[in-house]
């Protein structure tokens, strides 16, 4: 994994060290409107990260990605992250504190991090779950190319009911 630079965000690889500064922006309760819940201690966030930095899932069969995002010349704003398997399939997530949102900067570092992955990394294949009311989530995605997948597609990959499944196949030359 590598730093990768922006035109106005760093993608710095995640390590446990990041954890102190991540707990501040993951305490954002906006973050959670849809889903999920901020961190219940720094305690926990530390080996969540530390668990992480192995880069792949115990039994080696997932390669995990993650990069902290920071806004130069200082502030970490979020993350981007993808649990990539071995056909080349990436499931990919991605927060941007609260503060930060609507100025294109999460479009900016998950093009950034979907181009690594895709360059680097043999990812061919993108998807990405997200409930049905995360419109914000939902139009990040459109603009980066995804679209629903099919009905077989829900299947396969039990998708609950109140959430979409959107993927994106990239065409090589
Ligand atoms: C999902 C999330 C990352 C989207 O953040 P965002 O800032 O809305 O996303 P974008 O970077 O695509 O920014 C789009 C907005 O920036 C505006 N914008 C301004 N300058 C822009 C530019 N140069 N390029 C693109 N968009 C720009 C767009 O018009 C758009 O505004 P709108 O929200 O009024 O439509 C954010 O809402 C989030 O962290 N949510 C909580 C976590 C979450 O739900 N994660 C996803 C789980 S699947």
């Amino acid at each position: 994994m590598q730093l990768i630079q922006t035109d106005s965000l760093t993608l710095e690889p995640q390590v446990a060290a990041h954890a102190d500064e991540m707990f501040a922006v993951l305490s954002d309760p906006a973050i959670y409107e849809y889903e999920n819940s901020p961190p219940p201690s720094l305690e926990w966030l530390r080996e969540r990260f530390t668990k992480l930095e192995t880069r792949h899932s115990p039994d080696g069969r997932e390669q995990w990605f993650d990069w902290v995002i920071r806004l130069p010349p200082s502030e970490l704003i979020g993350y981007v992250q993808a649990t990539v398997d071995s056909n080349g399939k990436a499931a990919i997530a991605y927060v941007l504190s609260s503060r930060y949102w609507g100025r294109g900067l999460a479009r900016q570092a998950v093009q950034a991090m979907i181009s690594e992955l895709v360059d680097y990394h043999d990812v061919h294949s993108l998807s990405a779950v997200l409930r049905r009311e995360n419109f914000r989530s939902m139009r990040l995605l459109e603009r980066l190319g995804f679209s629903l997948a099919s009905p077989e597609q829900y299947l396969q990959h039990r998708v609950e009911p109140g959430e979409l499944f959107m993927q994106c196949e990239i065409q090589r030359p």
